[in-house]
């Protein structure tokens, strides 16, 4: 089997208990805290800012997975950066140039990613490819947790798992959106390899741990 890590997505959480929470998602044996910045403009929802992810940094050892759904997101990665995020993702729709976006990531000392909304087609990436740290495949329109799997996502990833693999990149290819025990099989077998997870994680009636377990169990 391949390894593939699982990042649950702190929105979904419990904010009263947030430390609570990071520490069961810790003990869980999850790899990535994931982090939906949202900004009511790039999408609808507002979520959380750099001093919500600085806080957490400051409660656990886990990676801090930043996912920016922001506009003009290269007017805030040094604030990102400097909250201790581990690796920034940004959009491609928000990116007028996303060569320099990547390259100002790396430049701070984060692992750099880019994503893309479902409309957007796979070749938007291909300038980037063989530079990022990440490829973060969006398998619902982004702004909030819960929502339904596409099933369409599934032939995307599989076109950038061959477009990595040509290059012989070893990007991990993230996929993010209604990702359950039933979904994320199906992402798994054509390549991805990290799994952001916000319902299934922390809205499982045996808590985060009962979540991040029947994800990883979900692959024989
Ligand atoms: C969607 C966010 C996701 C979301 C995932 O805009 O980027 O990370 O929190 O939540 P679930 O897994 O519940 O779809
Ligand atoms: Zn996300």
């Amino acid at each position: 089997m391949n390894k593939f890590l699982i990042a649950p997505s702190i929105i979904a959480s419990d904010f009263t208990r947030l430390a609570d929470e990071i520490a069961a998602t810790e003990s869980a044996g999850a790899d990535w805290l994931h982090m939906d910045v949202m900004d009511g403009h790039f999408v609808p929802t507002i979520t959380i800012g750099p001093l919500f992810v600085e806080a957490c940094k400051r409660v656990t050892k886990l990676p801090l997975d930043v996912h920016l759904m922001i506009s003009n997101p290269d007017q805030y990665l040094e604030v990102f950066a400097k909250a201790c995020a581990n690796n920034i993702t940004v959009h491609v729709e928000t990116c007028p140039n996303l060569l320099e976006t990547i390259a100002k990531i790396k430049s701070l000392g984060c692992k750099a990613g880019v994503t893309l909304n479902p409309l957007t087609p796979a070749s938007a990436l291909d300038e980037v490819l063989p530079i990022v740290d990440l490829v973060l495949v969006m398998s619902v329109t982004p702004g909030y947790s819960g929502q339904v799997f596409m099933p369409e996502m599934i032939g995307k990833v599989e076109e950038i798992r061959n477009k990595l693999n040509a290059l012989r990149s070893q990007a991990w290819l993230e996929v993010d959106g209604g990702i359950t025990a039933d979904t994320l099989p199906l992402m798994y077998k054509v390549g991805a390899n990290v799994f952001v997870a916000g319902n299934a994680a922390f809205k499982h009636p045996q808590g985060v741990a009962g979540g991040v377990r029947a994800l990883r169990e979900s692959v024989a």
